[in-house]
């Protein structure tokens, strides 16, 4: 892949229409990726692109529902062969119910959001032969520690871990680094819902953000590519709390 073709980086961002990976793609706007938005709600993707392009900054849509073989592809297409520097695996959906109560249609669904699209989408990109440099996987503290109710959900995301090992062993002689990030609780739509779920009050102000979580993922891929960091754990710091 001739990497003088492109002037600048660029990176494709999934659930960039969400709390988290919106907060990511505008942060890597900002020190200089040509940022391609991925998500379902076009309306969100393109109001994104506008506020970044209104700083001055580089941002292209992609739009597709990645758990649609057919979508999933026309997002590669819209990348054509140049090379893809960055990225970033955001998307995600969350469903609270015990094993009992989760049909396997439920679990599927999950798998199919959670670990198939990030699985598929990595295939068709052919990071080795787009000379990707970084891969970054978000999936979450609650596979720490399972808790009761979140079975569907932690299974798919330990198992986008156990992808995100496998591809950092496979891609690891091409340089291609990858890290998985484990967030806790972050201000979003998705945050609000597990709230509702849980029977609980939403408060964003308790949680960390999401400019919180994508600083740490600017700073992983800024490393010098001498270093690799493999992965990030993260979670809210309440003012006065020891530790
Ligand atoms: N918020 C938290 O507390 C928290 C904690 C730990 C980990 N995480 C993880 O962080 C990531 C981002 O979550 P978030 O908090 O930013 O949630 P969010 O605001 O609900 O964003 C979820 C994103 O996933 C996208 N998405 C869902 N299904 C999709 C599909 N079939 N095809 C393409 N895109 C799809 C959504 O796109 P559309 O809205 O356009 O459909 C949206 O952009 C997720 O992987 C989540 O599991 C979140």
């Amino acid at each position: 892949m001739n990497r003088s073709v492109s002037t600048m980086p660029r990176a494709l961002i999934t659930g960039a229409s969400g709390g988290i990976g919106g907060a990511i793609a505008c942060q890597l706007a900002v020190v200089g990726y040509e940022v391609w938005l991925n998500g379902r709600d076009e309306e969100r993707l393109k109001a994104l692109a506008t506020a970044i392009r209104s700083s001055g900054c580089q941002a292209r849509l992609a739009p597709g529902d990645l758990t649609q073989p057919a979508e999933l592809t026309t997002v590669v297409e819209a990348l054509g062969d140049g090379p893809l520097d960055l990225v970033v695996h955001s998307l995600g959906a969350f469903h609270l119910a015990s094993v009992a109560d989760t049909p396997l249609d439920v679990l599927d669904r999950q798998l199919a959001v959670n670990l198939r699209a990030p699985w598929e989408l990595t295939r068709q990109l052919d990071p080795r032969g787009r000379a990707t440099r970084d891969i970054v996987f978000v999936s979450t503290t609650a596979v720490l520690a399972p808790k009761a109710g979140t079975g569907a959900y932690t299974a798919a995301k330990a198992a986008l871990g156990a992808l995100a090992e496998t591809l950092r062993d496979e891609l690891a002689d091409a340089g291609i680094r990858v890290l998985t990030l484990y967030p806790g609780r972050t201000a979003s739509a998705m945050q609000r819902e597990v709230c509702r779920a849980e029977g609980q009050e939403y408060h964003p102000e308790e949680v960390m953000r999401p400019d919180d979580v994508a600083a740490m993922v600017v700073a992983a891929v800024s490393l010098p590519r001498s270093a690799e960091v493999t992965e990030i754990v993260m979670r809210h710091r309440r003012p006065g709390t020891p530790r």
